[in-house]
């Protein structure tokens, strides 16, 4: 799809084709999807459950679980302006990108937390992961402006010599035992508690300093999963991939979640891809939205568009299961298929309304039906999508 071709992208998925290769059989879970990511902007996913919305995004990582695979397509995400191809990439150097460049907040906080730690120690750990350099340096230059000792002059050798070569004799000497380590890091840690301190400060939780002692069970959710999204955010990755990140949370938390993550990103330049189900939450985040259907994209357009004039039955029906005051509640009839054996053709025919004779048997393209408008019905075009079974 050339979707965007003039626009910044940040990241272009070209006719990705997932499958699970299970003992019942092989689910046919995400089916040729071409996708842009434009850079700086919040593309809603939206979709009722299984319809393909996390497994997309995990290839987007090239992080699909076992049994499932990438079959076909690619991903490529664009490092100021290069591409790199991540489905081609070798997986070490992948995970150099994911957590720093590109990052993601899990559909649930309690998954990502590990609850034997505090959860300021894991969002250090994160950060001294990803941001190491940047780190030491910053305790070097504290070190070398405060008062000459001769603990900190060795301090200030041992963290120069970590910065000039991390694999050095005598840094992984005092990494290795309890005392130095306490002794000579010091300085590092502090900076690093004072960055996730700053975070979480960002992330709107009270009283940033106590909480980073704290244990994952001491929180609440809302508390949780502001962690959650702090880990995610402390690396400042370029593409940020959030998950329903508020599932579980009382309307109120995630109100304010809701917020905080439109205020973190404006601030921070990131791109975001929000996944929900939910289209009051994409009428509140988002800027363009890609509807998906049992493993297709069925829709995409910007937020104003898709709510005014949306196109594909699947969307209107998705609108018309809004609950909202004093209008009865549309569910769209049927259910979502099994996508072991999907339904030929359009995969929505069987609970289309509007279904006609070729949407049985062809399966209709996406297709740019208005400027920036695409759509995959036969009601608005007659392209199909010639598959190839894979
Ligand atoms: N580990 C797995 N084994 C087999 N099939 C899987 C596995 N993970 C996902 N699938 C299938 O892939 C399809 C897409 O699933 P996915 O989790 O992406 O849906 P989703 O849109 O994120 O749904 P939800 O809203 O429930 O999170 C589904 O049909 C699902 O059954
Ligand atoms: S292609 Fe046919 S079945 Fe599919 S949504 Fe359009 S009208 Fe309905
Ligand atoms: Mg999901």
């Amino acid at each position: 799809m050339s979707m965007g071709e003039q626009k910044d992208r940040i990241m272009e998925v070209e006719d990705l084709t997932v499958r699970f290769f299970t003992y019942e059989g092989i689910v046919k879970a995400i089916d040729a999807i071409d996708l842009d990511v434009i850079r700086g902007e919040t593309l809603g996913v939206v979709g009722e459950t299984g319809s393909g919305k996390s497994v997309t995004t995990y290839a987007m990582m090239n992080l699909v679980p076992p049994p499932g695979k990438i079959v076909k397509g690619k991903v490529v995400y664009y490092r100021d302006g290069r591409p790199l191809v991540l489905t081609e990439m070798e997986e070490e150097d992948i995970r150099k990108l994911r957590g720093s460049e590109i990052s993601r907040i899990f559909q649930e906080p309690k998954a990502a937390l590990n609850p034997v730690f505090t959860v300021g120690s894991q969002v250090a750990e994160a950060i001294l992961i990803h941001r190491l350099n940047e780190m030491l340096d910053l305790a070097i230059k504290n070190l070398e402006s405060s008062e000459k000792s001769t603990l900190n002059s060795w301090r200030l050798s041992v963290l120069k010599r970590a910065r000039k070569d991390p694999s050095d004799i005598l840094v992984r000497f005092v990494k290795r035992i309890p005392i130095l380590r306490r002794l000579y890091w010091t300085p590092l840690r502090k900076e690093v508690r004072k960055e996730v301190v700053r975070l979480f400060q960002l992330m709107g939780i009270p009283d940033p300093d106590r909480v980073y002692d704290m244990y994952p069970h001491e929180l609440s959710g809302g508390m949780q999963q502001r962690v959650v999204i702090a880990t995610a955010l402390s690396c400042n990755p370029h593409l940020l991939i959030a998950d329903e990140p508020t599932t579980n949370l009382d309307v109120t938390v995630e109100a304010q979640i809701l917020e905080l993550m439109k205020e973190l990103k404006e601030k921070l330049g990131t791109t975001l891809i929000y996944i929900t189900h939910d289209m009051g939450v994409i009428a509140e985040m988002s800027q363009r939205v890609a509807v998906m259907y049992a493993g297709n994209i069925v829709e995409v357009a910007d937020v104003y568009t898709t709510f005014k004039k949306p196109l594909h039955p699947y969307t209107k029906g998705l609108l018309e299961a809004i609950p909202m005051p004093g209008k009865p509640l549309k569910d769209i009839p049927g259910t979502v298929p099994n996508l072991i054996n999907p339904p030929s053709g359009c995969r929505f025919h069987p609970r289309c309304a509007q279904a006609m004779d070729i949407c049985k048997k062809s399966k209709p393209k996406l297709v740019e039906v208005e400027p920036e408008h695409w759509v995959a019905c036969f009601l608005y075009h007659n392209e199909v999508d010639e598959v190839v079974e894979s």
